[in-house]
């Protein structure tokens, strides 16, 4: 069974403020270690870790198995849940609408939980349809939701009309009248189906119309969540440049402009983020963490276990650098204390794996010293 998107009157209203998140962090004033939660430019309280939920099957028993583990995070110390419209075709998304009914009648309230979702990628709803072409064709292209020319790579899009209606479709899914955070799901996989200057035309319509909705408060801010874009080599083709994305923002929205999220993987296996200088602020060549930084600019990690590879078997002198009981510890440990980092997600389907990783909001983030530890141990391995 598809579980039901909730009407108007049966949403949650608001969306995460200042004064609600440092609420929740002072909940667990006596629990989480100092570093835990991190304030970000907005004036947000957001936990260290936060909950993904992009794997899995779409099925009832995973549906009931994310809600309990959304439930668990909240209740843990994890405020900043993860989702996109395409996850488990809208399965993780009405998940995380149920968890949010139940934790509100525990007495956590809206403006306490940062909500993120994105919108991109084409998706059916619920379940994989008899017939993919007739379910696109009738729920979108003959109400000209989009038009056949604005999908590229056969299953993604970003035009405004596009993005409004899976924003609406969202809200439903979740159960609230507002987003915290709406990201641009993978920009990049139109980067080499047209060319540059209609890339760029596309990304600045879509900014434009995240401005518009985010100067009506139905979302906190929009971002852009990637996964190859801002790590690759400039001469790569599916490169971006962050500084030329933000201006883009800046064109739309002036200096208080809303894109003011990046979400991408950063971990263990994957340090080019941080450690690529790929990118150029105001002359500067900076890595994509720092320009993030310099632009003002909040970063999220995402696959902080590289999808539950990192939870077993690191090197044993990663096992000597990083904190941790165990290997899915001391992964966690370093994706969170990258410098600029405000949370790295971690996908975790199973409650049991969420109360393992909640022990980490007992436990400081590495310290800049503790955390180089990584990069000297990884050279003398060399
Ligand atoms: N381009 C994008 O926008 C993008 C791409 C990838 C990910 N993301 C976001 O980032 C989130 C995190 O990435 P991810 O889910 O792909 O991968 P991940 O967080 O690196 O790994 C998730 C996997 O690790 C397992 N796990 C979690 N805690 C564990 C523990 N303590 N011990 C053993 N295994 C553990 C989970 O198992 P269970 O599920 O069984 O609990 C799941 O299989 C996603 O859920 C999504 O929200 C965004």
């Amino acid at each position: 069974m598809v579980l039901p998107r909730s009407t108007n009157a049966q949403r949650l209203h608001g969306r995460a403020s200042p004064q609600g998140t440092h609420h929740y962090a002072a909940r667990f004033h006596d629990l989480a270690a100092p570093g835990h939660f991190r304030e970000i430019p907005s004036g947000l309280a957001m936990s260290s870790i936060g909950i993904g939920t992009y794997l899995g099957e779409p099925d009832d028993a995973t549906d009931r198995n994310y809600t309990e583990s959304v439930v668990a995070a909240v209740e843990g110390g994890i405020n900043v849940i993860d989702t996109a419209i395409n996850y488990r075709f809208q399965r993780s998304e009405r998940s995380i609408g149920e968890a949010l009914k139940h934790l509100a009648l525990e007495g956590y309230s809206r403006d306490e939980i940062v909500v993120c979702s994105k919108a991109g990628f084409l998706t059916p709803d619920g379940e994989m349809p008899d017939d993919v072409d007739e379910y696109f064709a009738s729920e979108y292209l003959e109400p000209e939701i989009f038009l056949p020319e604005e999908i590229a790579a056969g299953c993604h899009c970003m035009a405004p009309r596009f993005l409004e209606d899976q924003l609406g479709r969202s809200l439903a899914n979740l159960g609230v009248t507002n987003l915290d955070v709406f990201y641009l799901h993978n920009p990049e996989t139109q980067i080499d189906q047209v060319p540059a200057e209609e890339f760029r035309r596309r990304i600045r319509a879509a900014f434009e119309f995240l401005e518009s909705v985010a100067a009506t408060g139905k979302i906190g801010a929009y971002g852009m969540a990637t996964w190859n874009a801002f790590r690759e080599n400039v001469q790569s083709p599916g490169y971006m440049s962050l500084a030329e994305i933000e201006a883009i923002a800046r064109e739309v929205g002036g200096p208080d402009h809303r894109f003011r999220f990046l979400q991408l993987p950063l971990n263990l296996a994957m340090p080019e983020a941080l450690l690529r200088p790929n990118q150029t602020v105001q002359g500067k060549t900076l890595s994509t963490v720092q320009a993030a930084r310099a632009l003002g600019i909040t970063v999220v990690v995402s696959a902080s276990l590289l999808q539950g590879q990192l939870t077993r078997n690191l090197p044993q002198h990663i096992a000597r650098a990083v904190r941790g009981e165990n290997d899915a510890e001391r992964a966690l440990q370093f994706a969170r204390s990258v410098p600029v980092v405000a949370t790295a997600l971690a996908g975790m389907s199973r409650a049991e794996h969420v109360r393992a990783n909640s022990r980490m909001v007992s436990m400081e983030p590495a310290g800049r010293e503790e955390f180089l530890r990584v990069f000297e141990q990884q050279a003398q391995h060399l």
